[in-house]
Protein backbone atom coordinates (compact mmCIF):
# COMPACT_ATOMS: atom_id res chain seq x y z
CA UNK A 1 0.00 0.00 0.00
CA UNK A 2 1.36 3.27 -0.85
CA UNK A 3 2.36 5.92 1.80
CA UNK A 4 -0.69 8.33 0.52
CA UNK A 5 -3.05 5.08 0.60
CA UNK A 6 -2.35 4.38 4.39
CA UNK A 7 -2.71 8.22 4.73
CA UNK A 8 -5.93 7.95 3.45
CA UNK A 9 -6.95 4.66 5.04
CA UNK A 10 -5.50 5.26 8.70
CA UNK A 11 -7.79 6.37 11.70
CA UNK A 12 -10.38 7.63 12.03
CA UNK A 13 -11.62 4.16 11.65
CA UNK A 14 -14.87 4.50 12.68
CA UNK A 15 -17.19 4.74 9.14
CA UNK A 16 -19.25 8.27 10.37
CA UNK A 17 -15.78 9.65 10.55
CA UNK A 18 -14.41 8.50 7.69
CA UNK A 19 -17.27 9.44 6.17
CA UNK A 20 -16.98 13.62 7.41
CA UNK A 21 -13.66 13.19 5.61
CA UNK A 22 -14.80 12.50 2.13
CA UNK A 23 -16.24 15.10 -0.30
CA UNK A 24 -18.08 13.76 -3.78
CA UNK A 25 -18.20 16.32 -6.57
CA UNK A 26 -18.15 16.77 -10.18
CA UNK A 27 -17.45 19.55 -12.79
CA UNK A 28 -20.16 21.03 -14.45
CA UNK A 29 -19.53 22.96 -17.70
CA UNK A 30 -19.59 24.22 -21.39
CA UNK A 31 -17.21 21.98 -23.46
CA UNK A 32 -14.09 24.43 -23.61
CA UNK A 33 -14.67 25.85 -20.36
CA UNK A 34 -11.23 24.11 -18.94
CA UNK A 35 -12.70 21.08 -17.24
CA UNK A 36 -9.63 18.56 -17.80
CA UNK A 37 -7.25 21.60 -17.42
CA UNK A 38 -8.58 22.41 -14.43
CA UNK A 39 -9.19 18.48 -12.83
CA UNK A 40 -5.44 18.18 -13.76
CA UNK A 41 -4.89 21.22 -11.75
CA UNK A 42 -6.31 20.01 -8.74
CA UNK A 43 -4.68 16.82 -8.74
CA UNK A 44 -1.36 19.00 -8.87
CA UNK A 45 -2.55 20.71 -6.00
CA UNK A 46 -3.20 18.20 -4.19
CA UNK A 47 -2.02 14.58 -3.34
CA UNK A 48 -3.25 12.27 -6.49
CA UNK A 49 -3.52 9.07 -4.77
CA UNK A 50 -3.12 7.34 -8.13
CA UNK A 51 -2.07 8.97 -11.18
CA UNK A 52 -3.46 12.15 -12.74
CA UNK A 53 -3.98 13.08 -16.15
CA UNK A 54 -4.97 9.54 -16.99
CA UNK A 55 -9.14 11.12 -16.65
CA UNK A 56 -9.24 12.06 -20.61
CA UNK A 57 -8.82 9.97 -23.79
CA UNK A 58 -8.42 13.54 -25.05
CA UNK A 59 -5.47 13.84 -28.11
CA UNK A 60 -1.99 14.03 -27.27
CA UNK A 61 -3.01 13.12 -22.99
CA UNK A 62 -3.11 9.45 -22.84
CA UNK A 63 -2.68 6.20 -25.24
CA UNK A 64 -5.70 4.72 -26.18
CA UNK A 65 -6.72 1.76 -24.99
CA UNK A 66 -9.94 0.50 -26.23
CA UNK A 67 -11.87 0.69 -30.15
CA UNK A 68 -14.44 2.97 -29.17
CA UNK A 69 -11.80 5.23 -27.06
CA UNK A 70 -10.34 5.62 -30.32
CA UNK A 71 -13.79 7.53 -31.17
CA UNK A 72 -13.28 9.88 -28.28
CA UNK A 73 -9.60 10.44 -29.37
CA UNK A 74 -10.75 11.10 -33.19
CA UNK A 75 -13.44 14.15 -32.25
CA UNK A 76 -11.94 15.46 -28.44
CA UNK A 77 -14.88 14.37 -26.70
CA UNK A 78 -14.78 12.42 -23.66
CA UNK A 79 -17.25 9.63 -23.47
CA UNK A 80 -16.05 7.68 -20.47
CA UNK A 81 -16.73 8.94 -17.07
CA UNK A 82 -13.69 8.20 -14.88
CA UNK A 83 -12.80 9.05 -11.10
CA UNK A 84 -10.05 10.66 -9.43
CA UNK A 85 -9.29 10.53 -6.12
CA UNK A 86 -7.07 12.94 -3.92
CA UNK A 87 -5.95 13.65 -0.52
CA UNK A 88 -6.06 17.42 0.80
CA UNK A 89 -5.42 18.48 3.95
CA UNK A 90 -7.19 15.76 6.05
CA UNK A 91 -10.07 14.86 3.63
CA UNK A 92 -10.29 12.13 0.90
CA UNK A 93 -11.63 14.32 -2.42
CA UNK A 94 -13.50 12.13 -5.36
CA UNK A 95 -13.48 13.88 -8.18
CA UNK A 96 -16.46 11.94 -10.60
CA UNK A 97 -15.56 12.98 -14.39
CA UNK A 98 -18.53 13.73 -16.58
CA UNK A 99 -18.86 13.86 -20.20
CA UNK A 100 -18.27 16.60 -21.93
CA UNK A 101 -20.74 16.11 -24.51
CA UNK A 102 -24.27 17.53 -24.23
CA UNK A 103 -25.09 14.23 -26.22
CA UNK A 104 -24.01 12.09 -22.78
CA UNK A 105 -26.27 14.22 -20.64
CA UNK A 106 -27.91 11.05 -19.36
CA UNK A 107 -24.47 9.49 -18.69
CA UNK A 108 -23.62 12.78 -16.69
CA UNK A 109 -27.27 12.79 -14.93
CA UNK A 110 -26.50 9.59 -13.87
CA UNK A 111 -22.83 10.65 -12.28
CA UNK A 112 -24.67 13.19 -10.43
CA UNK A 113 -26.95 11.16 -8.85
CA UNK A 114 -23.78 9.77 -7.17
CA UNK A 115 -21.83 13.22 -5.95
CA UNK A 116 -22.78 15.83 -2.83
CA UNK A 117 -21.53 18.66 -4.53
CA UNK A 118 -20.52 20.46 -7.54
CA UNK A 119 -18.38 22.94 -9.03
CA UNK A 120 -19.51 25.20 -11.89
CA UNK A 121 -16.88 25.93 -14.40
CA UNK A 122 -17.41 28.96 -16.31
CA UNK A 123 -15.33 30.31 -18.60
CA UNK A 124 -14.45 34.26 -17.32
CA UNK A 125 -15.39 35.61 -21.27
CA UNK A 126 -18.41 33.28 -21.83
CA UNK A 127 -20.28 33.50 -18.65
CA UNK A 128 -23.33 31.21 -18.76
CA UNK A 129 -23.08 28.56 -21.61
CA UNK A 130 -25.81 25.88 -22.90
CA UNK A 131 -24.01 23.14 -21.45
CA UNK A 132 -23.93 24.78 -18.43
CA UNK A 133 -27.33 25.75 -17.66
CA UNK A 134 -28.32 22.07 -18.74
CA UNK A 135 -26.45 20.53 -16.32
CA UNK A 136 -27.62 23.30 -13.34
CA UNK A 137 -31.06 22.26 -13.86
CA UNK A 138 -30.10 18.77 -12.56
CA UNK A 139 -28.24 20.16 -9.91
CA UNK A 140 -30.89 21.57 -8.72
CA UNK A 141 -33.58 19.37 -9.30
CA UNK A 142 -31.79 16.75 -7.26
CA UNK A 143 -30.97 19.69 -4.60
CA UNK A 144 -27.28 19.62 -5.50
CA UNK A 145 -24.99 22.43 -3.63
CA UNK A 146 -22.63 23.97 -6.39
CA UNK A 147 -19.72 26.46 -5.98
CA UNK A 148 -18.58 28.29 -8.83
CA UNK A 149 -15.41 28.17 -10.14
CA UNK A 150 -14.60 31.57 -12.77
CA UNK A 151 -11.91 30.45 -15.03
CA UNK A 152 -9.47 31.68 -17.28
CA UNK A 153 -9.08 34.94 -15.51
CA UNK A 154 -5.72 35.11 -16.79
CA UNK A 155 -7.50 36.19 -20.27
CA UNK A 156 -9.32 38.55 -21.41
CA UNK A 157 -12.59 38.47 -20.51
CA UNK A 158 -15.94 39.74 -19.25
CA UNK A 159 -16.40 42.01 -15.72
CA UNK A 160 -16.47 40.19 -12.62
CA UNK A 161 -19.73 41.77 -11.01
CA UNK A 162 -21.47 41.69 -14.52
CA UNK A 163 -20.76 37.91 -14.57
CA UNK A 164 -22.30 37.21 -10.94
CA UNK A 165 -25.30 39.43 -12.21
CA UNK A 166 -25.36 36.97 -15.12
CA UNK A 167 -25.65 33.92 -12.60
CA UNK A 168 -27.95 35.46 -10.64
CA UNK A 169 -30.17 36.92 -13.24
CA UNK A 170 -30.56 33.71 -15.41
CA UNK A 171 -30.34 30.57 -13.17
CA UNK A 172 -31.42 33.21 -9.92
CA UNK A 173 -28.32 31.43 -8.02
CA UNK A 174 -27.29 34.21 -5.47
CA UNK A 175 -23.62 34.58 -5.92
CA UNK A 176 -21.44 34.42 -2.82
CA UNK A 177 -17.83 35.13 -4.09
CA UNK A 178 -15.16 34.35 -1.67
CA UNK A 179 -12.32 35.65 -3.40
CA UNK A 180 -12.35 38.69 -5.81
CA UNK A 181 -9.64 39.77 -8.85
CA UNK A 182 -7.76 42.57 -8.35
CA UNK A 183 -7.15 43.71 -12.17
CA UNK A 184 -9.48 42.48 -14.86
CA UNK A 185 -9.66 39.69 -16.69
CA UNK A 186 -6.40 39.42 -18.69
CA UNK A 187 -4.92 41.44 -16.41
CA UNK A 188 -5.09 39.76 -12.81
CA UNK A 189 -2.55 40.52 -10.23
CA UNK A 190 -4.28 38.95 -7.27
CA UNK A 191 -6.96 37.39 -5.30
CA UNK A 192 -8.29 38.99 -2.09
CA UNK A 193 -10.53 36.85 0.84
CA UNK A 194 -13.58 38.99 0.76
CA UNK A 195 -14.33 37.92 4.58
CA UNK A 196 -10.76 38.85 5.51
CA UNK A 197 -9.39 41.37 3.04
CA UNK A 198 -6.12 39.23 2.86
CA UNK A 199 -3.98 39.83 -0.40
CA UNK A 200 -2.54 37.30 -2.42
CA UNK A 201 -0.25 38.32 -5.44
CA UNK A 202 -0.29 35.91 -8.32
CA UNK A 203 3.11 36.40 -10.52
CA UNK A 204 3.63 34.61 -13.44
CA UNK A 205 7.49 32.24 -13.02
CA UNK A 206 10.31 33.45 -14.84
CA UNK A 207 11.23 31.74 -18.19
CA UNK A 208 7.19 31.36 -19.67
CA UNK A 209 6.57 28.50 -16.59
CA UNK A 210 3.17 28.55 -16.78
CA UNK A 211 2.47 28.06 -13.16
CA UNK A 212 1.96 31.27 -11.14
CA UNK A 213 3.52 32.25 -8.36
CA UNK A 214 1.64 33.38 -4.74
CA UNK A 215 2.74 35.29 -2.56
CA UNK A 216 0.44 36.82 0.84
CA UNK A 217 1.12 40.54 0.81
CA UNK A 218 -0.44 43.56 2.86
CA UNK A 219 -2.99 45.69 1.72
CA UNK A 220 -0.86 48.97 1.76
CA UNK A 221 1.73 46.88 -0.16
CA UNK A 222 -0.41 46.30 -3.02
CA UNK A 223 -2.63 49.77 -3.14
CA UNK A 224 0.81 51.15 -3.87
CA UNK A 225 2.16 48.38 -6.09
CA UNK A 226 -1.32 48.71 -7.93
CA UNK A 227 -3.07 51.89 -8.27
CA UNK A 228 -4.30 51.09 -11.27
CA UNK A 229 -6.74 47.86 -9.75
CA UNK A 230 -6.83 48.59 -6.39
CA UNK A 231 -9.06 50.93 -5.78
CA UNK A 232 -11.47 49.51 -8.71
CA UNK A 233 -10.89 46.07 -5.91
CA UNK A 234 -11.68 48.12 -3.18
CA UNK A 235 -14.72 49.89 -4.30
CA UNK A 236 -16.37 46.61 -5.42
CA UNK A 237 -15.71 44.59 -2.25
CA UNK A 238 -17.71 47.22 -0.49
CA UNK A 239 -20.54 47.06 -3.03
CA UNK A 240 -20.49 43.39 -2.25
CA UNK A 241 -20.81 44.09 1.26
CA UNK A 242 -23.35 46.62 1.18
CA UNK A 243 -25.94 43.96 -0.69
CA UNK A 244 -24.85 41.57 2.14
CA UNK A 245 -23.01 38.59 -0.72
CA UNK A 246 -21.61 36.84 2.24
CA UNK A 247 -21.03 33.51 2.66
CA UNK A 248 -23.94 31.91 3.98
CA UNK A 249 -23.79 28.41 4.38
CA UNK A 250 -27.73 27.54 4.86
CA UNK A 251 -28.45 29.07 1.52
CA UNK A 252 -25.65 27.41 -0.12
CA UNK A 253 -26.41 24.02 1.08
CA UNK A 254 -30.27 24.72 0.35
CA UNK A 255 -29.13 25.18 -3.35
CA UNK A 256 -30.09 29.06 -3.59
CA UNK A 257 -27.00 30.77 -3.01
CA UNK A 258 -23.38 29.45 -4.76
CA UNK A 259 -19.81 30.43 -3.56
CA UNK A 260 -17.97 31.98 -6.00
CA UNK A 261 -14.04 32.23 -6.75
CA UNK A 262 -11.61 33.16 -9.49
CA UNK A 263 -8.86 31.81 -11.21
CA UNK A 264 -7.33 30.48 -13.94
CA UNK A 265 -7.09 26.61 -14.04
CA UNK A 266 -4.13 26.79 -16.74
CA UNK A 267 -2.14 28.77 -14.31
CA UNK A 268 -2.98 27.11 -11.34
CA UNK A 269 -4.19 30.62 -9.71
CA UNK A 270 -7.34 30.20 -7.50
CA UNK A 271 -6.93 26.22 -7.60
CA UNK A 272 -5.40 25.62 -3.95
CA UNK A 273 -8.22 27.97 -2.87
CA UNK A 274 -11.29 25.82 -4.83
CA UNK A 275 -9.84 22.81 -2.75
CA UNK A 276 -10.15 24.69 0.49
CA UNK A 277 -13.41 25.71 -0.15
CA UNK A 278 -14.38 22.21 -1.17
CA UNK A 279 -12.87 21.00 2.32
CA UNK A 280 -14.27 23.53 4.80
CA UNK A 281 -17.82 24.13 2.69
CA UNK A 282 -18.59 21.22 0.75
CA UNK A 283 -21.11 18.55 2.43
CA UNK A 284 -19.93 15.24 2.94
CA UNK A 285 -21.85 12.47 2.62
CA UNK A 286 -24.94 11.58 4.68
CA UNK A 287 -27.20 9.67 5.17
CA UNK A 288 -29.05 8.41 1.71
CA UNK A 289 -32.72 8.21 1.56
CA UNK A 290 -34.23 4.76 0.28
CA UNK A 291 -36.68 4.01 -2.29
CA UNK A 292 -39.43 4.60 0.68
CA UNK A 293 -37.65 8.15 1.97
CA UNK A 294 -35.98 6.65 4.86
CA UNK A 295 -32.82 7.79 5.48
CA UNK A 296 -30.08 5.30 5.50
CA UNK A 297 -27.63 5.49 8.13
CA UNK A 298 -23.69 6.35 7.24
CA UNK A 299 -22.69 3.77 9.64
CA UNK A 300 -25.82 1.12 8.17
CA UNK A 301 -24.64 -2.23 7.08
CA UNK A 302 -23.05 -1.09 3.56
CA UNK A 303 -25.02 -0.43 0.40
CA UNK A 304 -24.46 0.82 -2.53
CA UNK A 305 -25.50 2.84 -5.60
CA UNK A 306 -24.69 1.69 -9.45
CA UNK A 307 -24.75 4.97 -11.12
CA UNK A 308 -22.54 3.77 -14.12
CA UNK A 309 -22.06 0.44 -16.67
CA UNK A 310 -19.45 0.42 -18.72
CA UNK A 311 -17.73 -1.96 -20.80
CA UNK A 312 -14.56 -2.27 -23.33
CA UNK A 313 -12.74 0.08 -21.61
CA UNK A 314 -9.53 -1.93 -21.58
CA UNK A 315 -8.99 -4.08 -24.40
CA UNK A 316 -7.23 -6.21 -21.55
CA UNK A 317 -10.10 -6.03 -19.42
CA UNK A 318 -13.04 -7.14 -22.03
CA UNK A 319 -15.85 -7.48 -19.50
CA UNK A 320 -17.99 -5.34 -17.94
CA UNK A 321 -17.32 -2.67 -14.92
CA UNK A 322 -20.05 -1.30 -12.57
CA UNK A 323 -19.25 1.98 -10.82
CA UNK A 324 -20.79 2.00 -7.28
CA UNK A 325 -21.13 5.49 -5.17
CA UNK A 326 -20.72 3.45 -1.38
CA UNK A 327 -23.53 4.89 0.53
CA UNK A 328 -23.37 3.89 3.48
CA UNK A 329 -20.85 1.16 5.67
CA UNK A 330 -17.56 0.00 5.29
CA UNK A 331 -16.42 -1.48 1.78
CA UNK A 332 -14.03 -4.39 1.97
CA UNK A 333 -13.12 -6.43 -1.09
CA UNK A 334 -14.58 -9.61 -1.45
CA UNK A 335 -17.33 -8.66 0.55
CA UNK A 336 -20.60 -10.78 -0.71
CA UNK A 337 -22.92 -8.17 -1.24
CA UNK A 338 -26.82 -8.30 -2.57
CA UNK A 339 -27.89 -7.03 -5.65
CA UNK A 340 -31.55 -5.24 -4.60
CA UNK A 341 -33.43 -5.83 -8.02
CA UNK A 342 -32.76 -9.59 -8.18
CA UNK A 343 -31.58 -10.42 -4.91
CA UNK A 344 -28.92 -12.56 -6.03
CA UNK A 345 -25.32 -12.38 -4.83
CA UNK A 346 -22.24 -10.40 -5.76
CA UNK A 347 -19.13 -11.02 -5.17
CA UNK A 348 -16.55 -8.28 -5.03
CA UNK A 349 -13.39 -10.06 -4.83
CA UNK A 350 -12.43 -7.91 -8.34
CA UNK A 351 -13.13 -4.58 -6.19
CA UNK A 352 -11.18 -1.35 -8.55
CA UNK A 353 -10.50 1.29 -8.37
CA UNK A 354 -10.51 3.44 -11.44
CA UNK A 355 -8.56 6.13 -12.22
CA UNK A 356 -8.85 7.55 -15.45
CA UNK A 357 -8.06 4.46 -17.98
CA UNK A 358 -6.15 2.75 -15.07
CA UNK A 359 -7.10 0.29 -12.10
CA UNK A 360 -6.00 -0.54 -9.00
CA UNK A 361 -7.34 -3.29 -6.80
CA UNK A 362 -9.56 -1.52 -3.83
CA UNK A 363 -9.22 -3.30 -0.47
CA UNK A 364 -11.43 -0.90 1.12
CA UNK A 365 -13.59 2.29 0.77
CA UNK A 366 -16.42 4.40 2.37
CA UNK A 367 -19.53 6.43 2.02
CA UNK A 368 -18.59 8.67 -0.51
CA UNK A 369 -15.97 6.62 -2.26
CA UNK A 370 -16.15 5.24 -5.53
CA UNK A 371 -15.54 1.51 -6.75
CA UNK A 372 -15.63 -0.20 -9.78
CA UNK A 373 -17.19 -3.56 -9.77
CA UNK A 374 -16.36 -5.88 -12.99
CA UNK A 375 -17.80 -8.76 -13.99
CA UNK A 376 -20.92 -6.76 -13.49
CA UNK A 377 -22.84 -7.96 -15.96
CA UNK A 378 -26.42 -8.44 -14.03
CA UNK A 379 -25.85 -4.55 -13.14
CA UNK A 380 -27.47 -1.71 -14.43
CA UNK A 381 -27.27 2.11 -13.35
CA UNK A 382 -29.75 3.27 -10.50
CA UNK A 383 -29.24 -0.24 -8.88
CA UNK A 384 -28.61 -1.19 -5.37
CA UNK A 385 -26.16 -3.26 -3.54
CA UNK A 386 -26.91 -3.90 -0.29
CA UNK A 387 -24.98 -6.21 2.57
CA UNK A 388 -27.31 -8.11 5.46
CA UNK A 389 -29.83 -4.99 5.97
CA UNK A 390 -31.81 -4.67 2.63
CA UNK A 391 -32.28 -1.44 1.05
CA UNK A 392 -32.75 -0.12 -2.33
CA UNK A 393 -32.89 3.22 -3.41
CA UNK A 394 -34.75 5.45 -5.90
CA UNK A 395 -33.95 4.61 -9.41
CA UNK A 396 -31.98 7.23 -11.73
CA UNK A 397 -35.28 8.70 -13.74
CA UNK A 398 -34.14 8.30 -18.00
CA UNK A 399 -33.47 11.22 -19.55
CA UNK A 400 -36.45 12.05 -22.17
CA UNK A 401 -35.09 11.02 -25.50
CA UNK A 402 -35.36 13.83 -28.58
CA UNK A 403 -33.94 11.32 -31.26
CA UNK A 404 -34.82 7.76 -32.45
CA UNK A 405 -33.45 5.52 -35.08
CA UNK A 406 -34.52 2.11 -36.51
CA UNK A 407 -31.70 -0.28 -36.14
CA UNK A 408 -31.42 -3.21 -37.43
CA UNK A 409 -28.26 -6.01 -38.83
CA UNK A 410 -26.78 -5.33 -41.86
CA UNK A 411 -25.76 -8.93 -41.92
CA UNK A 412 -28.53 -11.31 -41.26
CA UNK A 413 -25.92 -14.07 -40.54
CA UNK A 414 -24.82 -11.55 -37.49
CA UNK A 415 -28.32 -11.57 -36.29
CA UNK A 416 -27.24 -13.23 -33.05
CA UNK A 417 -24.41 -10.55 -32.24
CA UNK A 418 -26.38 -8.13 -33.04
CA UNK A 419 -28.71 -9.21 -30.34
CA UNK A 420 -26.38 -9.43 -27.74
CA UNK A 421 -24.93 -6.32 -28.10
CA UNK A 422 -28.44 -4.17 -28.40
CA UNK A 423 -29.12 -6.17 -24.94
CA UNK A 424 -25.90 -5.47 -23.45
CA UNK A 425 -25.75 -1.53 -24.81
CA UNK A 426 -29.19 -1.14 -23.51
CA UNK A 427 -28.05 -2.82 -20.02
CA UNK A 428 -25.50 -0.63 -20.17
CA UNK A 429 -27.67 2.57 -20.25
CA UNK A 430 -25.42 3.96 -23.44
CA UNK A 431 -29.20 4.34 -25.17
CA UNK A 432 -32.83 3.48 -24.39
CA UNK A 433 -33.90 0.41 -26.19
CA UNK A 434 -37.85 0.56 -27.30
CA UNK A 435 -39.59 -2.07 -29.66
CA UNK A 436 -43.17 -2.39 -30.73
CA UNK A 437 -44.79 -5.34 -31.82
CA UNK A 438 -45.20 -3.93 -35.21
CA UNK A 439 -41.72 -3.67 -35.66
CA UNK A 440 -40.43 -6.77 -33.52
CA UNK A 441 -37.40 -7.94 -31.79
CA UNK A 442 -35.56 -7.70 -35.76
CA UNK A 443 -36.15 -3.51 -35.51
CA UNK A 444 -35.76 -2.26 -32.37
CA UNK A 445 -35.79 1.34 -32.08
CA UNK A 446 -32.81 3.26 -30.48
CA UNK A 447 -33.73 6.42 -28.45
CA UNK A 448 -31.01 9.15 -27.58
CA UNK A 449 -30.43 12.43 -25.68
CA UNK A 450 -28.43 13.46 -28.46
CA UNK A 451 -27.19 11.86 -31.91
CA UNK A 452 -23.69 11.28 -30.94
CA UNK A 453 -24.99 8.35 -28.75
CA UNK A 454 -25.94 6.63 -31.90
CA UNK A 455 -22.54 6.73 -33.29
CA UNK A 456 -21.04 5.17 -29.92
CA UNK A 457 -24.11 2.61 -30.48
CA UNK A 458 -23.02 1.88 -34.29
CA UNK A 459 -18.94 1.56 -32.90
CA UNK A 460 -19.25 -0.18 -30.74
CA UNK A 461 -21.65 -3.07 -32.53
CA UNK A 462 -19.44 -3.26 -35.18
CA UNK A 463 -16.22 -3.17 -33.23
CA UNK A 464 -16.84 -5.14 -30.11
CA UNK A 465 -19.59 -7.39 -31.35
CA UNK A 466 -18.92 -8.07 -34.87
CA UNK A 467 -22.59 -6.61 -35.57
CA UNK A 468 -22.50 -4.03 -38.33
CA UNK A 469 -25.74 -2.31 -38.46
CA UNK A 470 -27.99 0.03 -40.53
CA UNK A 471 -29.33 3.17 -39.02
CA UNK A 472 -33.14 4.91 -40.17
CA UNK A 473 -33.89 8.26 -38.36
CA UNK A 474 -37.11 8.40 -37.29
CA UNK A 475 -38.53 11.89 -37.37
CA UNK A 476 -39.81 11.83 -33.60
CA UNK A 477 -38.92 14.38 -30.94
CA UNK A 478 -40.64 13.79 -28.47
CA UNK A 479 -41.77 11.77 -25.62
CA UNK A 480 -44.14 10.78 -23.16
CA UNK A 481 -45.62 7.56 -20.84
CA UNK A 482 -48.91 6.81 -21.20
CA UNK A 483 -50.58 3.38 -20.78
CA UNK A 484 -52.20 0.22 -22.13
CA UNK A 485 -55.47 2.22 -22.59
CA UNK A 486 -53.57 4.90 -24.27
CA UNK A 487 -51.89 2.74 -26.35
CA UNK A 488 -55.45 1.08 -27.73
CA UNK A 489 -56.52 4.74 -28.43
CA UNK A 490 -53.06 5.64 -30.49
CA UNK A 491 -52.92 2.98 -32.59
CA UNK A 492 -53.57 4.07 -36.30
CA UNK A 493 -52.83 7.48 -35.61
CA UNK A 494 -50.56 9.17 -37.73
CA UNK A 495 -47.37 10.60 -36.23
CA UNK A 496 -47.41 8.82 -33.06
CA UNK A 497 -45.93 5.39 -32.20
CA UNK A 498 -46.53 3.37 -28.77
CA UNK A 499 -43.09 1.66 -28.01
CA UNK A 500 -41.96 -0.14 -24.90
CA UNK A 501 -38.65 0.66 -22.70
CA UNK A 502 -36.93 -2.71 -22.90
CA UNK A 503 -35.38 -2.03 -19.32
CA UNK A 504 -38.23 -1.59 -17.49
CA UNK A 505 -41.34 -2.31 -19.29
CA UNK A 506 -42.63 1.48 -19.72
CA UNK A 507 -45.27 2.38 -22.41
CA UNK A 508 -43.90 5.27 -24.39
CA UNK A 509 -45.72 7.48 -27.06
CA UNK A 510 -43.00 9.41 -29.03
CA UNK A 511 -44.74 11.71 -31.41
CA UNK A 512 -42.85 14.09 -34.20
CA UNK A 513 -43.73 17.35 -32.48
CA UNK A 514 -45.34 19.26 -29.92
CA UNK A 515 -48.25 20.43 -31.61
CA UNK A 516 -49.13 16.78 -33.01
CA UNK A 517 -49.33 15.77 -29.55
CA UNK A 518 -51.35 18.38 -28.83
CA UNK A 519 -53.55 17.90 -31.41
CA UNK A 520 -53.97 14.17 -30.54
CA UNK A 521 -54.51 14.83 -26.74
CA UNK A 522 -57.74 16.95 -27.56
CA UNK A 523 -59.09 14.50 -29.56
CA UNK A 524 -58.59 12.16 -27.05
CA UNK A 525 -59.70 13.39 -23.62
CA UNK A 526 -58.88 10.09 -21.56
CA UNK A 527 -55.56 9.49 -23.05
CA UNK A 528 -52.89 9.50 -20.42
CA UNK A 529 -49.39 11.18 -21.41
CA UNK A 530 -46.79 12.34 -18.87
CA UNK A 531 -43.82 14.11 -19.54
CA UNK A 532 -40.77 11.76 -18.55
CA UNK A 533 -38.87 12.96 -15.40
CA UNK A 534 -35.67 15.02 -15.89
CA UNK A 535 -36.85 16.06 -19.23
CA UNK A 536 -33.94 17.77 -21.08
CA UNK A 537 -36.62 19.76 -23.15
CA UNK A 538 -35.77 22.54 -22.21
P1 LIG B 1 -12.77 21.16 -21.33
O1 LIG B 1 -12.20 19.95 -20.67
O2 LIG B 1 -13.73 21.92 -20.46
O3 LIG B 1 -13.32 20.94 -22.69
O4 LIG B 1 -11.58 22.21 -21.53
P2 LIG B 1 -10.01 22.03 -21.52
O5 LIG B 1 -9.51 21.84 -20.15
O6 LIG B 1 -9.60 21.07 -22.57
O7 LIG B 1 -9.61 23.50 -21.93
C1 LIG B 1 -10.03 24.09 -23.15
C2 LIG B 1 -9.01 25.12 -23.57
O8 LIG B 1 -8.97 26.17 -22.61
C3 LIG B 1 -7.59 24.58 -23.65
O9 LIG B 1 -6.91 25.27 -24.65
C4 LIG B 1 -7.01 24.98 -22.32
O10 LIG B 1 -5.61 25.09 -22.33
C5 LIG B 1 -7.65 26.34 -22.12
N1 LIG B 1 -7.73 26.72 -20.70
C6 LIG B 1 -8.23 26.03 -19.66
N2 LIG B 1 -8.11 26.73 -18.53
C7 LIG B 1 -7.52 27.90 -18.86
C8 LIG B 1 -7.11 29.06 -18.11
O11 LIG B 1 -7.27 29.16 -16.91
N3 LIG B 1 -6.54 30.06 -18.84
C9 LIG B 1 -6.34 29.99 -20.18
N4 LIG B 1 -5.78 31.04 -20.79
N5 LIG B 1 -6.71 28.91 -20.90
C10 LIG B 1 -7.28 27.89 -20.25
P3 LIG B 1 -6.71 24.67 -26.11
O12 LIG B 1 -5.82 25.63 -26.83
O13 LIG B 1 -8.02 24.36 -26.72
O14 LIG B 1 -6.05 23.29 -25.83
P4 LIG B 1 -4.57 22.95 -25.43
O15 LIG B 1 -3.88 22.75 -26.70
O16 LIG B 1 -4.03 24.11 -24.63
O17 LIG B 1 -4.71 21.72 -24.59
Amino acid sequence: MSEVHSAVHAEPAGVPAQARRRRTFAVISHPDAGKSTLTEALALYAEVIDEAGAVHGKSGRRGVTSDWMEMERKRGISITSAVLQFAYRDCVINLLDTPGHGDFSEDTYRVLAAVDAAVMLLDAAKGLEPQTLKLFDVCRTRGIPVLTFVNKWDRPGREALELLDEVEQTIGLRPMPLTWPVGIAGELRGLVECATGEFTRFTRTAGGATRAEAQQVSEAEVAAAEPEFWPAAKDELALLHEIGAEFDEKDFLAGSATPVLFGAALTGVGVRRLLDALVDLAPPPEARDDAEGTPRPLEAPLSGLVFKVQAGMDRAHRDRMAFVRICSGRFERGMVLTHAATGRPFATKYAQAVFGQQRTTVEEAFPGDIVGLVNAGALRPGDTLYASDPVHFPSIPSFAPEHFAVVRAADAGAYKQFRRGIEQLDSEGVIQVLVSDLRGDQAPVLAAVGPLQFEVVTSRLESEFRAPVRLENLGYTITRRTDEAGAALLAGQSEVEVLTRRSDGAVLAVFSNKWRMETIRRKFEDLVLEPLPAGSER
